[in-house]
């Protein structure tokens, strides 16, 4: 299945905004037609960063009707699954890398009243997923280590889209790329089978965020 120009989500990461001016920039998204938006929550343990928690995310929601889409780059999410959930998450996306009881934790997601994500780093093989496919509402991709934004893309993410779009087959699982995505690669991207692209710098560092989230849609390359 491919995708059409319309139907791709546009998923800004707020880790490339100024975090002294969270609320403001959630209206600008907004304005700039986004469609998610996408919330890293770093430890400082699964990931060498730290970024926010649960109590920023609950202000955060007040300054949005934007759905939230919540990556958690944390060591044992199941710790904190109910805290976002209450914060306002929407989907709670974790890794598969952080997580020992994988199937518990997507069935503790989706009891909550979440879409249950999980995220994959760049060297982890899909096949980890085999057994959980039919519980998933979405699989994030990861194009760059995680941890920070700003980094580039990394080029084998699109035989690895090509290979989890074919193994979702006719499931209704969202397939989400996040990492490095411009509006160069972002054609690509979405050919190889991505519905969802999360993008931090390109949107926040680019002079007009309308126009950036405008072509970061454009499946053709110009
Ligand atoms: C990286 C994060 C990404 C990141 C994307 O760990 O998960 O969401 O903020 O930023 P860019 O688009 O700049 O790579
Ligand atoms: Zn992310």
């Amino acid at each position: 299945m491919s995708n059409t120009q319309s139907d791709v989500i546009i998923a800004p990461s707020i880790l490339s905004a100024d975090f002294a001016f969270l609320g403001e920039a959630l209206a600008q998204l907004k304005t700039a037609g986004a469609d998610w938006v996408h919330i890293d929550v770093m430890d400082g343990l699964f990931v060498p960063n730290l970024t926010i928690g649960p109590a920023v995310v609950a202000d955060l929601k007040k300054h949005s009707d934007l759905p939230f889409d919540v990556h958690l780059m944390i060591e044992k999410p199941e710790r904190y699954l109910q805290s976002f959930k209450e914060a306002g998450a929407d989907i709670i996306t974790v890794h598969v890398e952080a997580c020992r009881h994988l199937h518990r934790t997507i069935h503790t997601i989706r009891n909550l009243g979440c879409k249950a994500g999980v995220s994959l780093n760049p060297a982890s093989l899909p096949q980890c997923l085999d057994y959980v496919l039919d519980d998933l509402d979405l699989i994030l991709l990861m194009s760059v280590n995680p941890g920070f934004g700003g980094q580039k893309f990394i080029p084998a993410t699109l035989e690895k889209i090509k290979a989890v779009r074919a193994m979702i087959g006719n499931r209704k699982i969202t397939l989400e790329v996040d990492g490095g995505i411009t509006p160069q690669n972002a054609p690509d991207v979405i050919s190889a089978g991505a519905s969802v692209l999360v993008a931090g710098s390109a949107v926040f560092k680019a002079p007009n965020m309308t126009d950036a989230i405008a072509s970061l849609r454009k499946r053709i390359r110009q």
